[in-house]
Formats: structure tokens, C-alpha cells, sequence
């Protein structure tokens, strides 16, 4: 018997399924080309290495239903990872749902692993302030050779906050911006229970539903949290959230981070809620360093013991500046309890940054105006009102 080529380590999918079961089924017939004669069928044919499109192309995938179930309405998205559409499905037209296309293109190592880590991350969290992935559909690229597409099916949401933020005409009373951080920090508190951290935390990544109820979106850089078993430290890669919302451990280059780096993230959307537009715009790494030091002071080790120990604190220059997050923010939020949280939000010390629980029992959710029921936030129902909110939301 000749010796075929070995099949692949880990076929399209084998690696998504969580114990709650294949939401995305692996190959029903095989994990590769296998031992199948040359042309088999429903195997690719011997030859030089298959792309992942055509890889993709060699299976069926009868357990995963056909995209077509759905009628596009709308191109609402267009992420780093894939299109993002509206659709309606065709049995029953009242349910709407968001179709997050999985680009194929760039991989070189087949399913792209952060569709793969949102699949099976989102899998596992199931709560009112995360948004809810329902199914994966698979369908044909009409364009390009009717390769093989992935598709993922989430509940829809009318907003992304970004878009609510950048409207004028959107106004949001205190109560309404309690409301929204605190289901903020609800989802946060949710997926850290679960040992979840989700690394992509910013305004365009909180969705918001007609009926004013935010979740928490877009799981492509999360990663559960490892307990290492040798006391040895995590090197995880710090090249995660973007570059606005990054905490000062992340730019000194810490591997051995935990979810204290999503809650800087909600401190900085937090803000966001008053200013309107994010508040420490950076250009580069040093440059977001620097704007940070400017608002909350210099990254010492009297105020953050063990800084000295990250690898770019002795590379990069930064000035002793003192902590001026109260003062700077006080102009735009001039409830008392509102800054006394953001200043612990926006902790340099990622130890000593208050975490979702804490920061849910803050006072600023249980003093007067209290969070204001999501009826009083559906004002959001609303149609858009500038053009920039529509070319959110704009047909391709
Ligand atoms: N369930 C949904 N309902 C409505 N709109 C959605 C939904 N999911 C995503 N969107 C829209 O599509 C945009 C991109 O989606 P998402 O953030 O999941 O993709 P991404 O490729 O990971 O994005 P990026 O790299 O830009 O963060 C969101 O900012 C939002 O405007
Ligand atoms: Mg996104």
C-alpha cells in the first residue's frame, strides 16, 4: 500500500466543539484527504497543497444549514475579520438576524483560528448582555468559484454604541448611561466569572437592541483565562485591543495579564458615554502611553509596584506627570460617583483596578437617578438621524 499524505492535524471545525455540543459540525466523512483514491469522491484529488477555500470545498457539511435559509436586507459591518450583514429569514420573516461573514481569503493555516475561538468561546456564554450566536450557516461564493463560505448567525441589535455615540441627536440622561454601563459591567462580570478575558473592548463592539438592552459583541480576540500548573507565569501576546482602549500593562509589553485589561477598556467606553468620542486617541504605542500618562500620571513603581519589571519600562521614555484623572473629567461628568469610578476604572496598577464586581456595587449605580429601566432608553428606537449614523448601516 503507498503512503498517502497525512491528513491535515485538525479538519475545518474539529476544533470548535465545546461540551455543549457541535454547533458547528466537523466533516461527517473524513478529517482530510485520507486514504481515498485520487479524485475520490468527496475528496480533493492528490496534488499540491489545497488553499484553505478549496480545503474547505472538499467537504460537505450536511449538519450546517445553508445560508440561504436567511434574505439579506443590509450590510450593517464591515469588521477586520469579516462583512457584517442584516438579514431576515425566509420561513419566518419577523426574525432578524446578523450574518458575520468569515473572510477565507487570508489564511494560510485553514478555519481562521479567531472565528474559531469566537465560535467556541461564544458557545459557552449564554447571558442577557452577550450577544447571542445562534447558529452557523455555510454557503457558496458566487464570485469566486463558489468556493466554500462560513457564516455566523447572531441575534440582530439596532446599534452599536459607536454609531449611538457619534449621533448628536442621541441624548442619554444620566439614569440611561447608568443603565448602560451597568449592563456593560454585567456582561464583563459574566464572561471573567467564567474565565473568559475579551480583549477587543471599544464602543463599536457593545451592541444595543431596540428595546435598549446592550451586549457585549464581537469575541474574536477572546481567550480563556489559563491557571498555569507550574507557577510558571502566562505568556499570552499582548498585541490584543485596540490601541485606544489598551491598558498601560498591555503598551509596557505584559504577558501575564488578566481581566483587569477589559475593565480598562469599559473605563474608557465609560467615559466615552460624556466626551462622545474616545478619550486618549494615540497614534502609535508611545504616543497612547504617553496620553495615558498625561491623564492618569506616571507609570512608577510607587504608585504601581512591579512595573519596573515590564519590558518596555525601561525602553521607553515616560514623564512623571501627576494623576489628573478627576480633574480632566470633571467638566464632562459632573455626577461626584461617576468619577470616583472612572478613577478606579482607569487604575495604572492593573492589580489594583477595581474589577466588574466591585465596580458593580459602586454608588454610582445605587444613588439617585437609579440605572433607568430599558423603556426609557427606547428613545434608541428612533430612526437614525445624520448621515454618518446611516453610512453605518448603509446597503453595500
Ligand atoms: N449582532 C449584530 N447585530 C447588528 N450589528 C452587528 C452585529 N454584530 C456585529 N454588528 C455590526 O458589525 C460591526 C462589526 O462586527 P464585529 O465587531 O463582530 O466584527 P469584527 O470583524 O470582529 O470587527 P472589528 O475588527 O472591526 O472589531 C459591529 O461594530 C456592528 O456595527
Ligand atoms: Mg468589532
Amino acid at each position: 500500500m503507498s503512503h498517502h499524505p497525512a491528513p491535515p492535524a485538525v479538519a475545518p471545525g474539529a476544533t470548535v466543539l465545546g461540551k455543549s455540543g457541535p454547533l458547528f459540525p466537523t466533516s461527517p466523512v473524513r478529517v482530510g484527504p485520507g486514504l481515498d483514491p485520487p479524485g475520490a469522491e468527496g475528496g480533493p484529488p492528490f496534488g499540491p497543497p489545497l488553499s484553505p477555500a478549496s480545503y474547505a470545498d472538499s467537504f460537505a457539511f450536511p449538519f450546517c444549514p445553508d445560508v440561504s435559509k436567511y434574505e439579506r436586507v443590509a450590510k450593517v459591518g464591515q469588521g477586520t475579520f469579516g462583512e457584517v450583514f442584516k438579514a431576515r429569514d425566509r420561513r419566518d420573516r419577523s426574525r432578524v438576524v446578523a450574518l458575520k461573514k468569515v473572510l477565507m481569503d487570508n489564511e494560510k493555516e485553514g478555519f481562521p483560528i479567531t472565528a474559531l475561538r469566537e465560535i467556541k468561546i461564544l458557545q459557552l456564554l449564554r447571558h442577557d448582555n452577550i450577544v447571542n450566536l445562534i447558529e452557523i450557516c455555510c454557503g457558496r461564493n458566487a464570485a469566486q468559484n463558489k468556493s466554500t463560505l462560513f457564516y455566523l448567525v447572531f441575534e440582530f441589535c439596532e446599534h452599536d454604541l459607536a454609531g449611538l455615540l457619534s449621533n448628536c441627536n442621541v441624548k442619554f440622561s444620566l439614569g440611561e448611561i447608568k443603565k448602560v454601563v451597568q449592563q456593560l459591567l454585567n456582561g464583563l462580570y459574566f464572561i471573567h466569572s467564567n474565565k473568559i478575558i475579551h480583549r477587543d473592548m471599544k464602543a463599536a463592539n457593545v451592541l444595543i437592541t431596540k428595546q435598549g438592552v446592550l451586549k457585549l459583541a464581537d469575541f474574536g480576540l477572546s481567550r480563556a483565562i489559563s491557571i498555569s500548573k507550574s507557577g510558571q507565569p502566562n505568556r499570552y501576546t499582548n498585541r490584543v485591543v485596540t490601541l485606544w482602549y489598551r491598558p498601560p500593562e498591555l503598551l509596557l509589553g505584559e504577558r501575564n495579564y488578566g481581566p483587569a485589561v477589559d475593565i480598562w477598556g469599559a473605563g474608557c467606553i465609560m467615559a466615552e458615554m460624556w466626551t462622545r468620542s474616545p478619550i486618549m486617541q494615540g497614534s502609535a504605542e508611545q504616543h497612547q502611553l504617553m496620553l495615558i500618562a498625561q491623564l492618569c500620571g506616571g507609570m512608577t513603581p510607587d504608585v504601581w509596584p512591579g512595573v519596573e519589571r515590564l519590558d518596555l519600562y525601561h525602553k521607553i521614555k515616560l514623564p512623571k506627570l501627576p494623576r489628573r484623572v478627576k480633574e480632566r473629567l470633571r467638566p464632562y461628568l459632573k455626577d461626584q460617583w461617576a468619577v470616583d469610578l472612572l478613577d478606579k476604572m482607569l487604575c495604572l496598577d492593573p492589580s489594583k483596578r477595581i474589577d466588574a464586581n466591585d465596580a458593580l456595587d459602586h454608588d454610582f449605580f445605587w444613588t439617585d437617578p437609579m440605572p433607568s429601566e430599558s423603556d426609557s432608553v427606547s428613545h434608541f428606537v428612533l430612526p437614525p438621524l445624520l448621515p454618518l449614523y446611516y453610512s453605518r448601516f448603509r446597503q453595500p
